[in-house]
């Protein structure tokens, strides 16, 4: 399983239930890496996707322990409303083809069980409200690979690889 995001220097990833910045090579970068496979999210994720709607083109699995199946059956996204139910659709959907894609609560709960972190980091400060770890400051991640800098809509991004030298089994 891996995790990815965007984040700015401060490690921000959002604010008022929305993405920092509107970047098209990252969008890009974000379908390239998530299409046809299986993507995993909070609940204030999926209601921050454009209509509350899953992504289409993937497997989208929500954890929401208040969860509505109905609605979940009507949205088309399969529903976990504990780290067990999830762990058990993640394993019966190839693990390995599986994203955590948000939000700070979902990224933090699975952290220990990426085994890569594909992040793209913007050199800009977004006013953030939310937050993912930082991975600088944890033993067991270790950044592994970085592109060049480039251009996304006036904001200089980074596209980055972090793994984990400790995954724990989900
Ligand atoms: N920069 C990026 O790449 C990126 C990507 C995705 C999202 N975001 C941003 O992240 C923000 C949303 O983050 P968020 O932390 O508010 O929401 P979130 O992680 O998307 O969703 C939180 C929800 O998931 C459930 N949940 C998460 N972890 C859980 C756990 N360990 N056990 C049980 N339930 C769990 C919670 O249920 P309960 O409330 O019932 O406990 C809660 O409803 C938005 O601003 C969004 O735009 C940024």
């Amino acid at each position: 399983m891996k995790l990815i995001v965007a984040v700015d220097k401060n490690w921000g990833i959002g604010k008022n239930n929305g993405l920092l910045f509107d970047l098209k090579a990252d969008m890009k970068h974000f379908v390239s890496h998530t299409r046809g496979k299986t993507v995993l999210m909070g609940y204030n994720t999926l209601r921050s996707l454009p209509g509350g709607m899953p992504l289409k083109g993937r497997t989208n699995i929500v954890l929401y322990p208040e969860g509505d199946e109905n609605d979940a059956i009507e949205k088309g996204y399969i529903l976990a409303r504990s780290l067990e139910e999830l762990s058990r659709e993640v394993n019966a959907h190839s693990p390995e083809d599986a994203y955590v894609i948000g939000g700070a609560m979902m990224y933090h709960t699975m952290l220990p069980y990426c085994e890569e972190a594909v992040i793209t980091k913007v050199d800009a400060d977004g006013g953030a409200t939310v937050f993912l770890d930082d991975l600088d400051a944890l033993d067991n991640w270790q950044l592994v690979a970085s592109e060049p800098p480039m251009d996304d809509c006036g904001y200089s991004v980074t596209f980055c690889t972090y793994k984990n030298n400790n995954v724990l089994p989900f």
